[in-house]
């Protein structure tokens, strides 16, 4: 039998759970022409999430989901062919409409379309890059113009939006998207990313174009009652029998964090004949710290002694990390170098500070550090 524990991909459906609050949010938001902006650490939940709340409003005929996502998309150029093309194949499954959409709606660039072997997918709309230089406004405003003529609201989703800061001129292009984007009354957008500090800056910082744009959401982990009802479900469904603290067990020890709670889920229940043992769950804790080890050496490699030796302090729990004390204890030398390791390790995203407390990012990373370094 097939594992019901999912993880390394988006997930919707089964493998889905709760995120309720969130869900009723973004509907909201997406009701009332309200644009969101969603944050987390990556394997949180973000695109599941998009993609979840996308399907509970599929059977709305006056709305179109569209999904971008920058992480393929390099440079400006090829943002605008990229969301030229997956707004109008969001709107329709036949070519004939989508080459009818492109001509009425992208009159000043002249798009030409192509077709491939198979005509449902291989359909590309290609654009005159000089044209389009100069009109690119024609294409940000595409989702609205489409949008008033079928009289349907769009939603456009756009995945991993901190990469526009690898264009050219981010700032610029964030104005050329702003100044278009909020006459829209018929479009709404869901920008969503991992790098937290970096969409902070984007979106919580005045001088920013996306300053105030729309409603910021920072994701949360899922709460453990609700990974474990989803554990012991999927369990249960499977004819295995997992009890309540051995569920719990799991999601503290990756501490309710979404993608890890589904893999170690997925190694105790592949381990699982009958019912979950202590020795089972201690096992599948051994084969999830192996399967990400390589992982975590090599980022280990990449630190400096004293970003490490911070790392040691950090995980173990120590709180003043600036002290006398805990500089004379894990030879750190002086405050300069723990401000500084504290940066780069930030930058690595390897912690994070929320109220004044430093704090690992990955809970199995610190798991794993904490068993070979500590
Ligand atoms: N609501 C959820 N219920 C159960 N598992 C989830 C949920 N959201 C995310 N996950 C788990 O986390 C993994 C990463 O989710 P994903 O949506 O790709 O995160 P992100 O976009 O934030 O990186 C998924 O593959 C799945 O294992
Ligand atoms: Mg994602």
């Amino acid at each position: 039998m097939k594992s019901p524990f999912q993880f390394g991909k988006v997930v919707v459906g089964d493998a889905f759970t709760n995120r309720k609050d969130e869900i009723k949010r973004l509907k909201s938001n997406i009701e009332n022409n309200v644009h969101t902006m969603l944050i987390s650490p990556r394997r949180w939940g973000k695109s599941s999430l998009v993609k979840q709340t996308a399907a509970k409003l599929a059977g709305n005929k006056k709305l179109r989901f569209c999904f971008i996502d920058l992480f393929k998309i390099r440079n400006e150029e090829d943002f605008y062919a990229n969301y030229a093309n997956t707004v109008i194949k969001s709107i329709s499954s036949k070519h004939e409409e989508w080459i009818a959409l492109a001509k009425s709606f992208l009159s000043r660039i002249t798009p030409r379309i192509s077709f491939g072997a198979d005509p449902l997918n291989d359909f590309e709309i290609n654009l005159d890059m000089k044209r389009l230089t100069e009109n690119y406004e024609e294409i940000l405003d595409l989702p609205e113009k489409i949008a008033a003529k079928k009289n349907i609201n769009i939603i456009v989703c756009i995945d991993e939006f901190q990469n526009l800061g690898n264009f050219n001129e981010p700032t610029l292009f964030q104005k050329r998207l702003r100044a278009v984007w909020q006459h829209h009354q018929k479009v709404s957008y869901i920008l969503y990313g991992s790098k937290r500090h970096m969409l902070m800056h984007l979106f919580e910082n005045k001088s920013m174009p996306f300053f105030k744009f729309g409603d910021v959401v920072y994701l949360d982990k899922i709460a453990k009652n609700h990974l474990t009802t989803y554990i012991m479900g999927a369990f249960f469904k499977t004819g295995k029998e997992i009890e309540k603290e051995q569920a719990e067990k799991i999601a503290d020890t990756v501490k309710c964090h979404p993608y890890y709670t589904q893999q170690l889920a997925h190694l105790t229940w592949i381990n699982t004949d009958e019912s979950v043992t202590g020795e089972i769950l201690e096992q599948a804790v051994n084969e999830l710290l192996n399967q990400n080890a390589l992982l975590y050496q090599r980022e280990v490699e990449t630190l400096t002694n004293i970003q490490i030796k911070f790392l040691k302090a950090v995980a173990a729990g120590e709180e003043q990390l600036s002290s006398t004390q805990v500089i004379r204890k894990y030879e750190l030398h002086t405050s300069a170098n723990i401000s500084r390791a504290k940066k780069a390790l930030e930058k690595k995203e390897i912690v994070d500070t929320l109220n004044g407390k430093v704090k690992f990012i990955d809970p199995v990373f610190e798991l794993w550090f904490n068993r070979y370094y500590a």
